[in-house]
């Protein structure tokens, strides 16, 4: 996408260290992402939306005398993170299933009981989507704050063609209000619906309503850049996972898979053979798993928040995965039953503690692999001349501090495009 050339130049100076990631406008895999290209007493120059010039900050101003200097006060500027997994579009939040889970009671097993995503598709039809715009806007702003500047949304708690379509336009509304970088994607295989499941041979009409029905028509009205698919026992079986995402790609979508989160089963192998862009969750593959996806061009994309918040101590074999040359991105996953939250700093916390990632690693996983796993790798990810101006600045002074301070948030501003996304003295809701 080209931004328009509007003239404007932005200055960035007095950064303590430049974290570019700049690089290969492609996933890093294995041993590349080991260098997020960190460098100090340098300033950049942002014009018509996108990185003009990284330099000198005395040739950089006589270069450019007309730009509006920022002036990043000793802080520290990144990429802005981009969040590739996530069903931000959701009713109310399900606070009642952490004290069952934490009473003993599974995930899969309060989705037997009705609750799970079944509650939050009961709740999400029963809203107009003004409402579901209204609920979103304050969320995404809250995953902005964190230094997020691009972010997926999945639908997926509709499941029906009238209930998908409106959690897509309301995507379509939000990514058009909203300064962030919006990238939608239709999730109706999130679930097999209650009504089919309910009745013989409903599993099979779900799906042949998705491929005949739904994924046609999200694709006839450009509402979607990707389908993904719940691919794990009980949910959706690697065969009907892997009809639905034949049919996504028949009808130009491109594909993402909910792979080997729980129980697992197949499902990074699935999405390794299919080419899919990403294979996301992971925390259950298996070492064939790991394999094809080394092999594969598909991006591995973790969501640790998913695995601490459902208590589970099984996190996805990062470091298996990194050193047997595959590329891994960091996402939050934020929905309303398994990630509630919006921190990105978090995540690189739990990439470093948790999935034994180094800092340098975890960063490149949040910035260039997260585009990637959106297919945006050539627009986003690094600051680098002619990648988009999508910048976070942070108040710390090493970027090794943003994994360190966890819980914290030291996003003071962003900008995407060149313009305003983020600023720590609006309200954030
Ligand atoms: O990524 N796994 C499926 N989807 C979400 C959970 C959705 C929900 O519980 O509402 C996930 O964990
Ligand atoms: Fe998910």
């Amino acid at each position: 996408m080209t931004a328009p050339r509007d003239g404007v130049a932005l200055l960035f100076v007095g950064a303590r260290q430049v974290v570019t990631c700049a690089g290969p406008a492609r996933a890093r895999r294995g041993t590349e992402m080991r260098d997020a290209a960190i460098r100090t007493g340098i300033a950049v120059l942002v014009r018509d939306g996108r990185v003009a010039t990284l330099g000198d900050e005395r040739d950089l101003r006589s270069s450019a005398p007309d730009a509006t200097v920022v002036d990043c006060a000793g802080g520290v500027l990144t990429p802005g993170f981009v969040d590739s997994h996530t069903h931000a579009l959701f009713g109310r939040p399900r606070f009642e299933e952490q004290e069952l889970r934490a009473a003993g009671v599974p995930y899969m097993e309060i989705a037997r009981r009705g609750g799970g995503i079944h509650a939050s598709v009961r709740d999400l039809r029963a809203r107009d989507e003004d409402d579901l715009v209204a609920l979103a806007r304050p969320r995404l702003r809250r995953l902005a704050a964190s230094g997020i500047t691009t972010v997926e949304i999945k639908s997926g708690y509709g499941l029906t063609l009238d209930d998908e379509l409106k959690s897509l336009r309301a995507i379509r509304r939000l990514a058009a209000g909203l300064p962030l970088r919006i990238v939608p994607t239709f999730l109706g295989a999130h679930e097999i619906p209650i009504e089919y499941r309910e009745r013989a041979d409903g599993r099979a009409e779900y799906v042949e309503l998705l491929v005949r029905e739904m994924i046609p028509r999200v694709a006839a009205e450009g509402l979607a850049r990707f389908a993904d698919v719940f691919c794990e026992p009980g949910v959706y079986t690697v065969e009907e996972s892997r009809r639905v995402l034949q049919a996504a790609r028949a009808h130009g979508l491109a594909l993402k898979l909910h792979a080997d989160e729980l129980e697992g089963g197949g499902g990074a192998e699935l999405a390794a053979a299919l080419g899919a862009t990403s294979a996301d969750h992971l925390a259950a593959i298996s070492d064939a798993g790991i394999a094809a996806l080394a092999r594969s061009e598909t991006v591995a994309t973790l969501l640790p928040a998913t695995m601490v918040f459902l208590g589970r101590t099984r996190q996805a074999p990062a470091r298996a995965l990194v050193d047997g040359g595959a590329a891994v991105a960091l996402a939050t996953d934020f929905n309303p039953g398994t990630s509630p939250t919006t921190s990105f700093p978090l995540l690189l916390t739990l990439g470093v503690s948790q999935l034994k990632l180094s800092v340098a690693e975890a960063l490149v996983a949040a910035t260039v692999n997260g585009a990637a796993a959106l297919a945006i790798a050539t627009e986003t990810g690094q600051i680098a001349p002619g990648f988009s101006g999508d910048l976070a600045l942070h108040d710390v002074k090493d970027v090794r501090e943003l994994p360190y301070w966890f819980g914290e948030h030291r996003c003071t501003r962003s900008w995407v495009r060149g313009k305003p996304c983020h600023q720590y003295d609006l309200p954030v809701s």
